[in-house]
């Protein structure tokens, strides 16, 4: 499947012309951006493989198609599923999670199809399960690879008839939900013959598989991804963390994250609360990270300035390269004890052009000739 590149459009090139926008204003992506704005918000990346899954996100919602979403714990399942649910006409109804692997298998029964009263010791009153709870709305089986063989052929039943029966009750109970399941097993390898998953369960739950890429294989996102974490963790802790080195983005682009987004939100969250403020450098990074094998495909440009980490809501940027200059400006002055000529040699401009950048800020009395 091809996605249209998230590269400006231009709208004089036919060549380049989005072929599945239906917003207007939103022609790069082929209304992508616009679908995300509205029901996927959080899941960041403009890889073409996390556009790929909101390409799948977006045409699936609509249905009541059941969704697997595979792929690497922290690679984002939870957000996928909650964006289809979002995204979906059950959006209004519940959205109920449940994490299979969490859950005794002794309890799982019951707390996903409920109990009649006194369906075993301790069962004093009935209970109603989490389908149920969900009726309309849809069902979000994380973990789907840990449930054990009886409850797969009582899953496989939901899925096929669309009706519970509770523990102990000998009726059953239309529902109506829509199924989406997540695992970061390899369910396919483990339904082949004599496997532990039952492969008419897998064939149920795998009608619209959907791949969450892992975050090595998008590490072109990892700036994107940093600074939004930084953002949202700055907010939270009250913390004014601003940029991140050159060198330090080497290294986080170079790591392999085998922990994904939510590594990466993690360690985020850690340089934020303890540094405070600054830019993050090669010292305020993990041990683990710092130790990565240099990566030759590096995207960060060459430069020794720190990377201002781009605000979710964007900057001024007229105001900001103001303002940089300007404090440069003051530096160097400085450090050239007011004498212009040195202070010009440090910031490698014409004397004449610090002059005249001097006296347009109203700091021509600031040096000395
Ligand atoms: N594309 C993304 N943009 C922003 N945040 C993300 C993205 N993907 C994941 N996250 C964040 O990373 C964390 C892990 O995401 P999520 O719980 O959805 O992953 P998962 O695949 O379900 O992981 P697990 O298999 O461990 O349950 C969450 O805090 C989520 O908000
Ligand atoms: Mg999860």
């Amino acid at each position: 499947m091809t996605i249209p590149s998230s590269a400006p459009s231009r709208p004089d090139d036919e060549s380049v012309a989005p072929t599945r926008s239906e917003d207007p204003d939103d022609g790069d992506e082929g209304g992508i951006g616009a679908f995300r704005r509205k029901h996927a918000q959080e899941l960041r990346g403009e890889h073409p493989a996390l556009l790929e899954a909101l390409d799948i996100i977006r045409r699936v919602a609509d249905t009541d198609a059941t969704v697997l979403v595979t792929g690497e714990s922290g690679t984002g399942k939870e957000l996928v599923a909650r964006a289809i649910h979002r995204a979906s006409a059950r959006s209004g109804r519940p959205f109920v999670a449940i994490n299979c692997g969490a859950v005794p298998e002794g309890l799982l029964e019951s707390e996903l199809f409920g109990h009649a009263k006194g369906a075993f010791t301790g069962a004093h009153t009935a209970r109603v399960g989490r389908f149920a709870q969900a009726d309309g709305g849809s069902v979000f089986l994380d973990e789907i690879g840990e449930i054990g063989a009886a409850l797969q052929v009582k899953l496989l039943r939901v899925l096929q008839e669309r009706d519970v029966t509770p523990v102990g009750d000998a009726r059953t109970y239309p529902v109506d939900i829509r199924v989406i399941a997540a695992t970061n097993r390899d369910l396919e390898a483990m339904s082949a013959p004599g496997g532990p998953f039952r492969s008419d369960l897998y064939y149920r739950l795998n009608v619209i598989q959907l791949v969450m890429p892992p975050l090595r294989e998008r590490a072109t996102d990892i700036p994107l991804l940093l600074a939004h974490f930084v953002e949202e963790r700055n907010r939270r802790h009250n913390r004014r963390v601003s940029g991140v080195t050159p060198e330090a983005m080497s290294l986080l682009c170079a790591y392999g994250w085998p922990g994904n987004v939510r590594e990466l939100q993690n360690v985020v969250e850690r340089i934020v609360v303890l540094k405070g403020q600054g830019s993050i450098e090669v010292r305020d990074l993990p041990e683990r990270i710092r130790s990565a094998p240099p990566n030759a495909r590096s995207t960060v440009p060459p430069s020794s300035a720190p990377l201002m980490l781009l605000p979710e809501d964007g900057i001024d940027l007229r105001d900001v390269l103001d303002q940089l200059e300007h404090h440069l400006i003051r530096q160097a002055l400085e450090r050239a004890g007011g004498n212009k000529n040195r202070a010009a040699a440090l910031l490698r401009l014409q004397r004449t052009t610090l002059v005249e950048k001097l006296k347009r800020r109203g700091l021509a009395q600031a040096g000395e000739d």
